[in-house]
């Protein structure tokens, strides 16, 4: 009983303590509901034809790929796949780069690109950015803070949950967010954003340029997948894993 106790602190004690994430804005609701209609509002848009929601249905990702707007072919060259828009304030810098790093600059840059030479009134950007704070992140109540799988979980999630852990998965994807700043070369031809894993078995195709057409492909990718390979059980434990997030 007491050895069993022990051993259960020694792993306590080994186990990687959960990242700092920035506390959930509280947006002001007034300024919430008016951003809600100013994402569904064809208007912003240079040419009147887009909203946001368009290509963020929901505040998710469409899970298409586009080049200065435009869609283009999956791995197309200078194609980015959009990104989901939920619980942005754990996962600054935006845009798969890095390269911005407040949401106003990000709204900016897709009125300017993603929305054809669109415009806001500043009045306006705050209330959208205030409907943007205000998207939480993708939760299926599955999974503690820590990451670790809630009860009733079963045993093939629950050992996900620990290879997970050991292919070091957590040094650029540490729950509770499941993304860290900062850019990384998986050797997917660049440096990129790590996106976060939550919500993440729910569509693909995946990476930067939708390169990968199923979390499989994702986690064998040469320079992305853990050494030594995963073999098929494994694969299937931590894909088991992943759709608890
Ligand atoms: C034509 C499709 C399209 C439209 C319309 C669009 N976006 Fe995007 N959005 C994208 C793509 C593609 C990316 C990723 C671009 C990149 O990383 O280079 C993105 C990224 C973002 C990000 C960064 C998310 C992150 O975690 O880094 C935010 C925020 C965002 N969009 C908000 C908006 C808002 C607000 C609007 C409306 C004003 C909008 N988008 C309109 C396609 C679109
Ligand atoms: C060194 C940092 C690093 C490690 C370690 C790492 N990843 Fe990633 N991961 C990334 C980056 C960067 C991308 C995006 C690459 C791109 O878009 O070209 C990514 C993409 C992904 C994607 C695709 C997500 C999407 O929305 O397109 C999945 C799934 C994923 N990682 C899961 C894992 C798992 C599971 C592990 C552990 C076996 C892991 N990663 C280890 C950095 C890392």
């Amino acid at each position: 009983m007491l050895l069993v106790a022990a051993a259960l602190v020694a792993c306590r004690a080994l186990a990687p303590a959960p990242a700092p994430v920035p506390a959930a804005p509280a947006p002001n609701p007034d300024l919430v509901q008016r951003g809600a209609f100013l994402f569904l509002d064809p208007g912003l848009s240079g040419d009147g034809t887009r909203s946001c929601a368009g290509c963020h249905p929901g505040g998710g990702s469409d899970y298409r790929i586009y080049r200065e707007g435009v869609e283009v072919a999956i791995g197309a060259e200078g194609g980015r796949r959009s990104l989901p828009l939920r619980g942005l304030w754990q996962t600054a810098p935006y845009l798969w780069d890095g390269s911005l790093e407040t949401l106003r600059a990000t709204i900016d840059r897709m009125l300017r690109v993603e929305m054809r030479g669109g415009t806001i009134r500043p009045e306006d950007a705050v209330a959208l950015e205030a409907y943007l704070q205000s998207i939480r992140p993708f939760d299926r109540g599955r999974i503690a803070p820590d990451g670790a799988p809630r009860e009733p979980a079963t045993l093939t999630s629950r050992r996900g949950f620990e290879l997970f852990r050991e292919a070091g998965c957590p040094e650029c994807h540490p729950p509770p967010a499941y993304t860290r700043p900062g850019l990384f070369d998986v050797a997917s031809d660049g440096q990129w954003s790590a996106p976060t894993l939550r919500g993440v078995s729910v569509s693909g195709p995946y990476g930067h340029d939708g390169r990968w057409s199923s979390l499989e492909r994702a986690l064998s990718a040469a320079g992305h997948a853990p050494e030594p390979r995963l073999s098929s059980e494994e694969l299937h434990r931590l894909l088991a894993y992943l759709r608890l997030l």
